[in-house]
């Protein structure tokens, strides 16, 4: 959805704490130029404009070229086969969704998202429906609903006991013999001064950015999942990797704008020191062979 409304600027000491409000005109916040949602409960603390709709946009089609795939679960048959019902919590802005029914018209696909930024309504495929919800309600569909229930990138932006409510709510709305999967990125660098600053930096904020949240021996301890597949792939960053590693440098800094007032806030910097110090450019790919893990986890 192309609507961003006029720059207006919350005076807020703290720039990522909601107002509570009941106005329909603050259901958005904005800071520095950059739209955020206005939900009092929720902690996760992305943008949600159109510069972010542009990077969760290259972000899937990464996704995609590098698994050649937009699922490891075994249930293409099933999808296949009409009368599957396919949900996706914290969809975004609906890349994965879309792609899946065009892939498989004869499954129904619902996703689920806080923030309105689906789609325009004519480029909805006919079987596929968005809701706008906060998940911190719950998944409002009954036990055993869906055949597949998919989630991706959002584990290691929420607090952990969210993400935990979800996990069991994605399986409570699975019916039995179906599948949930999860996917998830890492980034490995050999400055692991840096890449413990940034975690420290989401957790100060509360967050657990650590994706240790989407592997098996997390999932299990769930107590709801016994038997987590697992599988990865490492992406290489940085133009000693060619096209794919360049595109991946363009990825990289663009995830620096997106947590860049989360980050500048947890570290008490301005921008001009985040600029200097932290922004993807700065970062030397080349002489690090740097790597991005991506990691599906599937039962
Ligand atoms: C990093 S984005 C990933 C989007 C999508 N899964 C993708 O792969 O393109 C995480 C999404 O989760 C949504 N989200 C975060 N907390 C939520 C909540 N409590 N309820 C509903 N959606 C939420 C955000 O609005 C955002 O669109």
């Amino acid at each position: 959805m192309k609507n961003e409304r006029s720059n207006r600027e919350f005076d807020s000491s703290d720039p990522l704490k909601s107002v509570n409000s009941k106005n329909i005109l603050d259901s958005f916040r904005y800071f520095k130029g950059r739209r955020y949602h206005n939900l009092t409960d929720v902690t996760y603390l992305f943008p949600n404009d159109d510069k972010e709709v542009e990077r969760l946009h290259l972000q899937h089609n990464i996704c995609r070229f590098v698994w050649k795939n937009n699922f490891s679960s075994p249930i293409h048959e099933l999808l296949k086969s009409g009368n599957a019902k396919v949900l996706d919590i914290g969809c975004g802005a609906g890349h994965w969704i879309i792609d899946m029914a065009k892939e498989y018209p004869q499954a129904t696909f619902v996703g689920i998202d806080m923030s309105p930024i689906f789609p325009d309504v004519k480029d909805i495929p006919s079987n596929v429906i968005f809701l706008q919800l906060n998940l911190n309600d719950g998944i409002p569909f009954p036990n055993e609903t869906f055949d597949f229930v998919f989630q991706r990138f959002l584990c290691n932006c929420v607090v952990l006991e969210k993400w935990k409510f979800y996990v069991k709510e994605m399986i409570r709305v699975t019916i039995p013999g179906g599948w949930v999967e999860f996917f998830e990125f890492e980034i490995d660098h050999s400055d692991k001064q840096l890449i413990e600053a940034i975690h420290s930096g989401f957790k100060a904020k509360g967050i657990n950015s650590s994706p240790e949240t989407c592997v098996p021996q997390f999932l299990e301890k769930c107590q709801e999942l016994s038997k987590v597949h697992y599988k990865e792939i490492y992406i290489p960053i940085g133009d000693w990797a060619g096209p794919l590693g360049t595109m991946m440098t363009t990825y990289v800094s663009m995830n620096f704008e997106t947590v860049r007032l989360l980050l500048t806030s947890a570290w008490r910097i301005d921008d001009k020191t985040y600029d200097s110090g932290y922004d993807g450019h700065k970062f030397d790919f080349n002489a690090t062979n740097t790597y991005l893990k991506s990691i599906r986890c599937m039962q």
